[in-house]
């Protein structure tokens, strides 16, 4: 393998690359000129992320986190075509909503796989390489994770596992010299939240841009959180200016949650 020169830029992994926070993140690190790695199944969702994002250079690596031979390969591809690797940005997963007695043996093995397996091997295999450029890392974990739900104990259970991580994480990366912070969105809008709300019968009749209203208004919020709101936030914590938080966790959910 011959790994490509770096062009000097900084360069972002960002897993779950095709999601609505993933693609928001991206297009947002690539406004500030940061060259983009995404990642996730879908190689044609990919390709759409991609071809969306100008300004920046984009390369698209398709593979299943799930998987665990995918992180090593994920990132040796991304240091082999870009030379370097500055960010990564953990943002995939998926998993079943429901209460723990609608969710099988198999749901459990496939929502930690891939978020939570998968994040840490990447992790692991971006370490050395984040040591190398004095880099970024960034778990989108969510509030499930402090906050957790008898409607989801899923992904409140994988969100509170990986930020577990994230934390202990980052005493190695005060060590190592690595960035390492977690942002808990509240619920964003998005095809995750569509999926959420959309078979509840309080929002039948009612389009996206209703449904995701109402929710909002039932906790007294003037509006869910947008991908670009969470994406903010994510490229403060990998920029220099935010280079003096360490190990957080910080909530964004428009005062949802209440929590202290
Ligand atoms: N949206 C919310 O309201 C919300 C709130 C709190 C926390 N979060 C967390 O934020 C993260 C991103 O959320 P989102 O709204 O952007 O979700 P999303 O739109 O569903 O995106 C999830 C991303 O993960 C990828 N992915 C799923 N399974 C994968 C696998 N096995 N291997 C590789 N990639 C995989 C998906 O692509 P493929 O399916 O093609 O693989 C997609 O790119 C999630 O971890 C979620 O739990 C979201």
């Amino acid at each position: 393998m011959t790994q490509k020169e770096s062009s000097g830029r900084r360069v972002a992994l960002i897993l779950g690359g095709s999601g609505d926070i993933g693609r928001a993140v991206a297009h947002r690190l690539a406004a500030d000129g940061v060259d983009i790695a995404l990642s996730s199944r879908s190689q044609a969702a990919l390709a759409e992320a991609a071809s969306a994002i100008s300004g920046a250079r984009v390369k698209a690596y398709a593979g299943d986190l799930a998987q665990p031979a995918t992180a090593e390969q994920l990132v040796g591809d991304v240091v082999r075509d870009f030379g370097r690797l500055d960010i990564v940005v953990g943002s995939a997963g998926a998993f079943r909503h429901g209460e723990f007695l609608a969710l099988t043996p198999q749901d459990w093995t496939d929502g930690f796989a891939a978020m939570f397996f998968g994040t840490v091997n990447v992790v692991t295999q971006a370490w050395p390489h984040l040591v190398a450029t004095r880099g970024h890392l960034v778990t989108v974990t969510g509030l499930f994770a402090v906050q957790p739900s008898a409607r989801g104990p899923l992904p409140s259970a994988i969100a509170g596992a990986l930020l577990n991580f994230t934390k202990t994480t980052a005493e190695i990366g005060l060590r190592d010299g690595v960035s390492v912070n977690s942002v808990l969105p509240g619920p964003t809008e998005g095809n995750r939240q569509r999926d959420n709300l959309r078979g509840r019968p309080d929002y039948q009749g009612m389009d996206d841009a209703a449904m995701f209203q109402a929710y909002a208004k039932r906790f007294g919020i003037e509006r869910l959180a947008k991908p670009e709101d969470v994406a903010e936030l994510v490229v403060y914590l990998t920029s220099d200016k935010g280079r003096h938080i360490q190990g957080a966790s910080i909530v964004i959910d428009g005062g949802f949650s209440r929590l202290l």
